[in-house]
């Protein structure tokens, strides 16, 4: 039989369990949603690779230079914004990619322009 002092010890335990539990989990909040390392876009012009990681970190950009609207919603995927058609006040998906890419690599005077360098798979 569990004596009376076995069960009181047994709760001071799960109480105390139960408070680091609580303590760990505010403590530690869940990340903000999750960075890509790399993206590889299907298209029917060829796979284009985009190393979203070394993007961030090694080019020093900073999370606005691309997801420009971020400041007043927390929509990170283009395509949700830029269709596949576009019309004259939202850039459709192809122009927008092809506009910011290819505009800050001629801005820098780094990374690929052309083509077949991009679209290389
Ligand atoms: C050089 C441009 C660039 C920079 C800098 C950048 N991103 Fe991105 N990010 C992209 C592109 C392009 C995509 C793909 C969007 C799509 O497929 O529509 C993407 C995708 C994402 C996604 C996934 C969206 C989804 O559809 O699930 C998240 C989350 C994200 N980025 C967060 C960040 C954060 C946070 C930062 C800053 C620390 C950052 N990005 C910096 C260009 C960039
Ligand atoms: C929440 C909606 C939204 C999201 C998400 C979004 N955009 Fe836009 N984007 C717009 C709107 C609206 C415009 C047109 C008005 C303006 O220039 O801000 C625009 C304009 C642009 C332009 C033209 C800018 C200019 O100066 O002419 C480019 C290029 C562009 N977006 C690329 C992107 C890329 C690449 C992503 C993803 C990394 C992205 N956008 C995510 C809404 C969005
Ligand atoms: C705001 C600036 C900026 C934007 C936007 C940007 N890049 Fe770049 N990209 C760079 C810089 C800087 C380099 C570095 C070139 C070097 O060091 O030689 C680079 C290099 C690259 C390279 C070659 C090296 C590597 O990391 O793979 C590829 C491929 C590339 N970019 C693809 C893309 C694609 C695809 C997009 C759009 C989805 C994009 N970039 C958007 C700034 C940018
Ligand atoms: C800096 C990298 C880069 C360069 C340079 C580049 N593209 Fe792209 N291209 C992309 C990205 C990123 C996409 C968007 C993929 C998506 O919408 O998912 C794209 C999309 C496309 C599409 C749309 C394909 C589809 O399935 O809807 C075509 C066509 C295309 N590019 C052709 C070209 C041509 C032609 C050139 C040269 C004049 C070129 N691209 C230069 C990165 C690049």
């Amino acid at each position: 039989m569990t004596s009376k002092r076995e069960l009181q010890i047994a709760s001071l335990v799960a109480v105390v369990l139960f408070i680091i539990g609580i303590t760990c989990y505010a403590a530690f909040p869940p990340p903000s949603p999750k960075e890509p390392v790399r993206l590889m876009f299907q298209t029917t012009a060829g796979k284009v690779l985009f190393t979203h990681e070394v993007h961030n970190k090694e080019y020093d950009l900073s999370c606005l230079d691309c997801h420009h609207n971020i400041e007043e919603d927390e929509v990170y995927s283009c395509k949700e914004c830029h269709e596949a058609a576009g019309d004259e006040d939202m850039p459709g998906r192809t122009d927008a990619f092809h506009a910011q890419c290819i505009g800050c690599h001629k801005d820098n005077d780094s990374g690929p322009t052309e083509c077949n360098s991009c679209h290389a798979m």
